[in-house]
């Protein structure tokens, strides 16, 4: 089997981690609204667990794919974009991998500078090694802000990009990320 990408196309396991961090993250903000609409403290501690853990694999999945992403070849554009689109789109692309990795770190932080552990399902939880400092949490909640909204413009964009290619310009961008052999 293709371990990593190369400039005709991009490994089976890029493909498969691709769709993992993306549902994780659906993942995330699905249970983020479930929270929000849930009747009892213990029902929103239990989801609230459930989402530490999606984030904990959205993480280590990220580690991989970040190193992955940059040490190997991205595949050639489908079609003939413009040279411009095609930088912006695998930067973004870059960064939104970067920012699954930054992100649940600044969580991680924010939490134990408030003195809170992240829990997990069934009484794990993982460890704050951070000193509890007002200061620090309110440096680390900016600077996750800041990050948050970028990754979410980012993702817009990128999830634009793939409309655009798969509706408009009809070629074999999105399906080439859902497993389609594409002929370069
Ligand atoms: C509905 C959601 C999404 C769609 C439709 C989508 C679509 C695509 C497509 C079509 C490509 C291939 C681009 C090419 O041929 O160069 C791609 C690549 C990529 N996407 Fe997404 N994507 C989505 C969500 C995400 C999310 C949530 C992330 C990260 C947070 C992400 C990160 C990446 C990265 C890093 C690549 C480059 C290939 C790799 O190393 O995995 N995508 N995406």
């Amino acid at each position: 089997m293709q371990l990593k990408d190369n400039g005709l196309r991009f490994s089976p396991v890029t493909v498969a981690l691709h769709w993992v961090v993306a549902f994780a993250l659906l993942g995330i903000f699905g249970l983020q609204l479930a929270i929000g609409h849930a009747s009892g403290e213990a029902l929103r501690t239990e989801l609230g667990r459930v989402q530490n853990l999606l984030g904990l694999i959205l993480f280590l999945v990220s580690i991989y794919r970040f190193w992955a992403r940059i040490t190997a070849y991205h595949p050639l554009p489908v079609g003939t974009p413009n040279p411009i689109e095609v930088i912006i789109s695998r930067s973004v692309a870059v960064a939104l991998a970067l920012a699954m990795v930054l992100l649940p770190v600044a969580v991680w932080a924010s939490r134990a500078a408030a003195g809170e552990g992240v829990e997990l399902p069934g009484g794990w939880s993982i460890p704050t090694v951070l000193p509890v400092n007002a200061v620090l949490k309110e440096v680390v909640d900016v600077l996750f802000n800041i990050g948050a909204s970028a990754f979410l413009a980012g993702l817009a964009l990128h999830v634009f990009g793939a409309v655009k290619n798969h509706f408009l310009l009809k070629n074999d961008t999105l399906k080439r990320m859902l497993g389609k052999h594409v002929e370069l």
